[in-house]
């Protein structure tokens, strides 16, 4: 199965994917009144997990929250949804799209008078800038449009209309040539890639734009900045001048599309020696190593989708003991 196949979760019921449809005169689809998230599901070799799903749906919830836009589920609700869609498309493996969104009833930019609508969509999503890109690294360049000011499109809120930007960015990279685009803010500083956190790596040490830099709250980069300090690296949370990019001895960007990609250059200028650095390497792989499962979950960031075989033949064990 992949992008077009399987059943939607649209408001509570699972509706085939050709049927999941809106109508036109929905609110989002004129005045981009939608907030989002992306996760991922993983096959590890304990069974499917979802890498770290609590937070992906606690910032949902905040930035539905944001805009006035409360659906009535709370964390273990949402955690059901998610999971049981899983189960019922019996994926393995795939990317997590829910969805909440003003619908049809009106049309006029005050949205209250429309319903708040939910849908969960699930489809497979292999490297988000190709398999080569995780080892060889890719080619970006600085955008010529910057990331919203503050008080404007409030960055903290992962909302469809934020993607308005993320897509200038994205189309002026390509069409220059560049796997993608790294935004500065209004003060340029840097800021983050159309879809992505990015950090920087100068003597060993690491650093990040700070949330007041315009930059969605990354669950992977959290994760990233967990694992390096796990790793014994500082880490700093930063304004960065655009020039400290080209001078960084790595450079990478980080997401749950992304997950974790090196940049061999910025603007044609080429960063550290031009391939996969090794802090970023230790840092892929511990952050690999985790959403495979192949070290210890020490953060608690995995949460499994099916009932493992191990706890259903426990469960069978414990059953069979009370009957007898
Ligand atoms: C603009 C932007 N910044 C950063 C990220 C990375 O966030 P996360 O690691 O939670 O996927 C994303 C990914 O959704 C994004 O769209």
């Amino acid at each position: 199965m992949s992008f077009g196949t399987g059943s939607i979760w649209m408001n509570g019921k699972l509706v085939d994917w050709k049927d999941a449809t809106i109508h036109i005169g929905s609110h989002v689809v004129h005045y981009g009144s939608g907030v989002f998230e992306g996760a991922r599901c993983y096959d590890t070799p304990k069974g499917s997990a979802v890498f770290r799903l609590d937070e992906h749906m606690v910032r949902l919830m905040n930035s539905a929250k944001i805009y006035r836009m409360e659906y009535p589920l709370d964390l273990a609700g949402w955690r059901d949804a998610v999971l049981g869609t899983i189960r019922a498309n019996k994926w393995k493996a795939c990317y997590i799209r829910p969805i909440v969104y003003r619908g049809y009833h009106t049309l006029g930019v005050n949205p209250l008078h429309n319903p708040v609508d939910a849908a969960i969509m699930l489809w497979e999503w292999g490297a988000y800038l190709g398999a080569e890109a995780l080892e060889q690294g890719v080619d970006v360049k600085v955008s010529t449009w910057a990331r919203m000011a503050p008080n404007t499109l409030p960055a903290m809120a992962k909302a469809t209309a934020n993607y308005a930007n993320s897509q200038l960015i994205k189309m002026e990279a390509l069409a220059d040539g560049y796997s993608e685009g790294i935004a500065l803010d209004v003060f340029g500083n840097v800021s983050e890639g159309s879809g992505q956190n990015i950090f920087t790596v100068r003597n060993g040490a690491l650093f990040t734009p700070p949330l007041s830099a315009s930059v969605l709250a990354g669950i992977t980069r959290d994760a990233v900045m967990t694992l390096a300090r796990d790793l014994g690296f500082s880490v700093t949370e930063a304004n960065l001048p655009r020039e400290s990019l080209y001078i960084a001895d790595e450079v990478f960007v980080v997401g749950t599309a992304a997950e974790v990609t090196p940049i061999r250059s910025i603007d044609k200028i080429v960063i550290g020696s031009g391939r996969r650095g090794p802090v970023t390497e230790a840092l892929q792989r511990a952050f690999f190593d985790v959403i495979n499962g192949e070290v210890p979950d020490t953060h608690g960031w995995l949460t499994y989708v099916y009932p493992s075989e191990s706890s259903l033949r426990s469960q069978q064990v414990a059953a069979t003991a009370t009957r007898g």
